[in-house]
């Protein structure tokens, strides 16, 4: 009888392109070399600090929490309601809402992604680029992923007349995933009329959007980079919303986020509830309790939440600043790129070659993965200048 190996039949898998450029940056021993590439926000001195806010609360847990018991899988239901009325506020969606705590963003995604792919027959509408790891994602559960164009970086133009004709060629209960604000990777931003028009699509269509909420606070406010969404939400009969805490919080490696079902009776909101339930009892079990206690001890205490409230607006004017300085100066080699002022969030997608970026790499010591998405609060304002320079020669 031959023996069957497991290891050598596995495919082949790349490290994450952006952890591979992460760990050439720290080799490099130049001193004015700049990290545009992993997406965590860094304050002018180039630190991902942890917020005041979050230090108080892990002083308040510290002292007050007086178990470490299991929680069980929906996890910690005082974070789900308060995240629930400061994301969503207090109108009608709220009511139309049940949700789970989750490790990040990223599991509330996964989660999503097994109650669609119930249905082997459904859909999911992706608009290109995208955060890479949706494709990973919804790939793995077994849906059909259809693709359409929604931004072009070399006329930085948002093409929201091809996301509204691929919506009109889905089948009712096909998902659309849509990004709530602060897109990753271009930082293209919705109008009101835009998103008022996907809402009709969807209503009249029973299509179900998927938003994936994962930098709320760091576009245009943390009321105003849920207004797109809301919108779309008023219009839906079902929807699915995935909240990342790590970003908007500085959680990152707490794994902080939750799922959240949109539906039409209390029966159904507890079916979706179930069932992301059961997926996550199969994979991770439950979800770590620390970053959900800290961000309910944020939000639950006035003070801690006006902090945070603060903290948050802070990083958005930094970043902000930074790109209504680079937008400046790279608009004088390349015009167009004068619409990264209008773009929101962290990152911007710049229309460079793979050659470019190694060109930058080897000769600036500016380092951006090869698509060319740069994270903005990377730079310090002072550098804009010479960044602005080296990139817009290449333009
Ligand atoms: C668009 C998008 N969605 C979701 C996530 C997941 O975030 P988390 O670290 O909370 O899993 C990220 C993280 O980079 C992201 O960029």
């Amino acid at each position: 009888m031959t023996k069957q190996y497991l290891l050598a039949g596995l495919p082949d898998r790349k490290p994450d392109p952006l952890l591979a450029l992460l760990k050439k940056f720290a080799s490099n021993e130049r001193l004015d070399k700049i990290d545009l590439g992993v997406g965590v926000y860094r304050d002018g001195t180039g630190r991902t600090p942890v917020m005041a806010a979050v230090k108080s609360a892990e002083h308040h847990l510290w002292e007050t929490q007086d178990t470490k018991s299991y929680i069980g899988p929906e996890g910690d239901p005082s974070f789900v309601s308060l995240l629930t009325h400061e994301v969503f506020g207090e109108g009608t969606v709220t009511e139309k809402l049940a949700g789970v705590q989750t490790p990040g963003g990223t599991a509330a995604l996964r989660l999503s992604a097994e109650i669609l792919a119930h249905d082997k027959d459904r859909t999911i509408w992706i608009g290109t680029p995208t955060w890479a790891n949706h494709n990973a994602i919804f790939g793995t559960v077994g849906l059909s992923i259809k693709t359409y164009r929604f931004f072009d970086p070399r006329s930085q133009a948002v093409h929201v007349d091809e996301m509204l004709s691929a919506f009109e060629s889905a089948q009712s209960g096909d998902a659309i995933l849509l990004h709530a604000s602060c897109h990753n990777p271009t930082g293209a931003a919705i109008s009101k009329e835009a998103w008022s028009a996907i809402a009709e699509v969807v209503a009249r269509k029973g299509l179900i959007p998927l938003f994936d909420n994962a930098y709320q606070g760091l576009g245009r406010g943390f009321v105003q980079d849920a207004e797109g969404m809301l919108i779309v939400l008023n219009a839906a009969d079902e929807a699915i919303v995935a909240i990342s805490c790590s970003k908007s919080f500085s959680l990152y490696r707490e794994r902080t986020g939750a799922a959240f079902v949109l539906g039409n009776s209390a029966t159904d909101l507890n079916k979706g509830v179930a069932n992301f339930a059961y997926h996550a009892r199969a994979s991770y079990s439950m979800p770590p309790a620390h970053g959900a206690a800290i961000v309910a001890a944020v939000l639950g205490d006035p003070g801690r939440r006006k902090l945070w409230i603060d903290e948050l607006a802070s990083m958005r004017s930094r970043v902000s600043e930074i790109r209504t300085a680079l937008a400046d100066r790279l608009s004088i080699y390349a015009p167009r790129l004068s619409a990264v002022a209008g773009q929101e969030g962290m990152f911007s997608l710049l229309p460079v070659t793979p050659e470019n970026v190694t060109h930058l790499r080897e000769v600036h010591g500016i380092y951006m993965p090869d698509s060319g998405r740069v994270n903005l609060a990377g730079l310090r304002i002072e550098q804009v200048d010479l960044a602005s320079q080296a990139i817009g020669e290449l333009l």
